[in-house]
């Protein structure tokens, strides 16, 4: 497999997303044209250290000869906290970095979350690089510069816009991601295709089978589908991010399915019951079904977008992820979200599938009535 290279196209903060397989092994080579000094720290997660893909990147490193040290953090979204951002930063300074550091954010999207926020404020600013080792990390969240961690009032509500030197992909990493993670990602990967049209919906519908069981990734034919998948889910994030870094416009579409996505997992506490992944599966059926609620897309999309996650075992109704959840709670949480507009609620709605676009001024009310008939 030869490996891809996507370019994000940010003048001075450009930066090359490099994709390919095996490429952990030679990640010093990689990466030393972007370092500011000879050494690192890698950031990553219990599970990436068990997995054995932590000790796989300091060997590439010994190779070239960079010096590097490893702070391992709980895996899981309760990691994106403020205690664990002071831990981790504090842990940090007592290995008495300079400026010249580099951090490396090795794992999924937790990691490359909290590691990029800890970067942007680390001595006002140190450099960091992103290996992605999950699916959603690869297709979405490492690619970008969105970092920051969540409070008790909901998601990423603390953070920056922070952009990566280099996003190193090896799709070799996904082998021992858990199959509830790995379709996690792929909901991510079918939001581009579920507000653009330039994204083939019907690709990922003659291509669902191949995820209808993910035991066994290894196969030629699923490994070209994952390099097919990643790369055009970062041309797509590279093309957005180039014309609307910090979402005042465009960016906002990729927000499909978040409002709801955001309200479950907060309303779920991030213990793990709900990956961000499903959430967002299970918002991206709410947002087109209250697309035709309010007579903006047809059923049959509705339908067609529902089939294809629930195809693939992604939860697609609130009922799938707990019978109990209220939408009055819900509701409370969307009101902290980051797109509210002088108090109004901000979704991501859809005419039809490739069709998205912002809608402002939705009233609480409706929203609340709505959910009440999807409970
Ligand atoms: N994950 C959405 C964005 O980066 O804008």
């Amino acid at each position: 497999m030869t490996n891809e290279i996507v370019k994000v196209d940010l003048d001075d903060r450009s930066y090359d997303i490099i994709i390919g397989s095996d490429l952990l092994s030679s990640a010093g080579e990689y990466i030393r044209p972007v370092l500011s000094s000879n050494r690192v720290v890698i950031i990553t997660d219990e599970n990436i250290a068990v997995a054995g893909h932590a000790r796989h990147l300091e060997m590439a490193l010994d190779k070239e000869d960079i010096s590097h040290d490893v702070i391992v953090l709980p895996a899981g979204e309760a990691t994106k906290s403020f205690a664990h951002l002071e831990d981790l930063l504090n842990k940090i300074l007592a290995l008495q970095p300079d400026r010249k550091l580099t951090l490396i954010a090795l794992g999924g999207g937790v990691i490359g979350d909290i590691t990029g926020f800890a970067a942007s404020i680390l001595l006002r600013g140190v450099s960091f690089i992103q290996i992605p080792t999950s699916l959603l990390a690869m297709v979405d969240s490492s690619v970008g510069g969105k970092t920051g961690i969540n409070t008790k009032y909901g998601k990423n509500l603390v953070g920056s816009f922070y952009q990566p030197k280099m996003v190193l992909i090896d799709l070799l990493t996904l082998q021992t991601l858990p199959a509830r993670q790995l379709l996690a990602g792929y909901a991510e990967a079918v939001k581009y295709a579920l507000v653009w049209k330039e994204f083939k919906f019907n690709e990922f519908e003659d291509n669902a089978f191949l995820w209808q069981d993910v035991s066994d990734i290894s196969s030629k034919e699923f490994q070209q589908q994952l390099l097919s998948m990643v790369k055009q889910s970062c041309q797509a994030k590279a093309r957005i991010v180039a014309q609307d870094e910090k979402e005042g416009g465009v960016r906002a579409l990729l927000n499909l399915g978040h409002t709801f996505g955001h309200a479950l997992e907060a309303e779920m506490g991030y213990d793990g019951r709900l990956l961000h992944g499903e959430a967002i599966a299970v918002g991206m059926v709410l947002a087109f079904a209250y697309s035709q609620h309010i007579g903006l897309c047809k059923e049959e999309d509705v339908r067609r977008v529902e089939q294809l996650l629930m195809s693939v075992n992604l939860p697609t109704s609130i009922a799938d992820i707990d019978e109990h959840l209220q939408a009055d709670k819900l509701l409370q949480h969307m009101y902290q979200d980051k797109k509210v507009d002088n108090g109004k609620l901000v979704f991501i709605l859809v005419n039809a599938i490739g069709n998205g676009f912002v809608k402002k001024d939705i009233n609480g009310s409706d929203i609340l009535a709505f959910l009440n008939k999807m409970i």
